[in-house]
């Protein structure tokens, strides 16, 4: 009477092959192997040894297969055994013994975009001068972004071709993606009454082909003061102690007559820096017009604005020759800020 079936004997064979290949190639050195070579190939109790005694529990019909079947893996883990004292002969090869002693990897921490800390220390700069930081919307109207700073409808600055207008239901006037941060001087005026010191940072959109000055999206640093008695002297103080403060050093301003629809007199910022002059924005006294649009009283407050731009004061500060670097994401690039 057969005990055991023959599939039943196959399944343990194959249970016993894998095990043995497993801790004959995973054993580190000769006791490991020594101690794989006795739980398998053991004489007296080795798992092999107990698998051929359950061959004579196989119907007479079977145990030439059985037989067979059994030569093979007593073969098989053999050879693994052979190969194992080989590759340990060897010197071990790629088996290496873990040491919990040696120092981790440490995990590679990032940082801010140079532009965020460049944003971060222009607040910190600017808030030292009492101007508070604001946020304002990235999509206007055209109302903020245009009408209220006193840029008409024939102005050049709305032409489609210079803007991102967003399509809108006919009818209604376009949004836009604003071109300029001085939106937000409108939008504080509207909601308070002076004094005010505010500083707005963020992102701009002009439909600018890219090269190593220009870029479709840019950040615009705006500064605004309207209190009695302000002075374009108190303007040129302001910007002098900011680019001092954030280039190091004493850097010089210079302003070059300019036009701005929403300032008067309007002027271009130059700082200078290592013998070198450089544009980085506009600015004038607030124009009556627009204290007026916003409900200031233009004979008894005066204010000045200026807008510079982020990535040309970051350039400046980094030493950077193109702007294009900061927006390509190579960690090479950002990974020195
Ligand atoms: N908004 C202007 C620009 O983008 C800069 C500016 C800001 C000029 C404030 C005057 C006053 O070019």
């Amino acid at each position: 009477m057969a005990t055991v079936s023959l599939d039943a004997f196959l399944a343990e064979i194959d249970r016993l092959r894998i095990d043995a290949t497993a801790a004959l190639s995973a054993a580190v050195d000769a006791p490991a192997l020594e101690a794989a070579r006795v739980e398998f190939l053991g004489a007296k109790s080795g798992r092999l040894k107990s698998i051929q005694k359950l061959l004579g529990g196989l119907a007479a019909d079977d145990r030439p297969a059985g037989g067979r079947h059994f030569n093979e893996l007593k073969q098989a883990v053999s050879d693994a055994l052979e190969g194992a004292q080989q590759r340990l002969a060897d010197g071990g090869e790629s088996i290496e013994p873990i040491d919990v002693t040696l120092p981790g990897d440490p995990p590679r921490l990032g940082h801010l975009h140079p532009i965020t800390q460049t944003i971060r220390r222009v607040q910190e700069i600017m808030s030292r001068l009492g101007f508070e930081s604001v946020d304002g919307p990235e999509v206007e109207d055209q109302w903020h972004n245009f009408e209220a700073l006193a840029i008409g409808a024939e102005h050049p600055a709305r032409d489609p071709l210079d803007n991102f207008y967003l399509a809108v239901a006919q009818g209604t006037d376009p949004l836009l993606l604003r071109s300029q941060t001085s939106t937000v001087q409108i939008r504080v005026m509207e909601r308070r009454k002076p004094p005010l010191r505010i500083v707005s940072l963020g992102r701009v959109y002009r439909p600018d082909t890219a090269d190593a000055t220009h870029y479709p999206m840019f950040h615009q640093v705006e500064g605004l003061l309207v209190e009695p008695g302000t002075t374009m002297a108190h303007l040129k103080s302001v910007l002098r102690m900011f680019a001092s403060s954030f280039l190091g050093g004493d850097v010089h301003v210079r302003f070059r007559p300019s036009f701005f629809p929403f300032t008067e007199p309007s002027v271009e910022v130059d700082m200078e820096w290592g013998g070198r002059w450089i544009e980085m924005g506009g600015a004038g006294m607030v124009d009556p017009a627009v204290l007026e649009a916003v409900g200031y009283d233009p004979d008894s407050v005066s204010g000045f604005a200026f807008g510079l731009g982020v990535e040309r004061i970051a350039a400046r500060r980094y030493g950077v020759a193109d702007i294009r670097d900061f927006y390509r994401n190579d960690v090479r690039f950002l990974s020195q800020f």
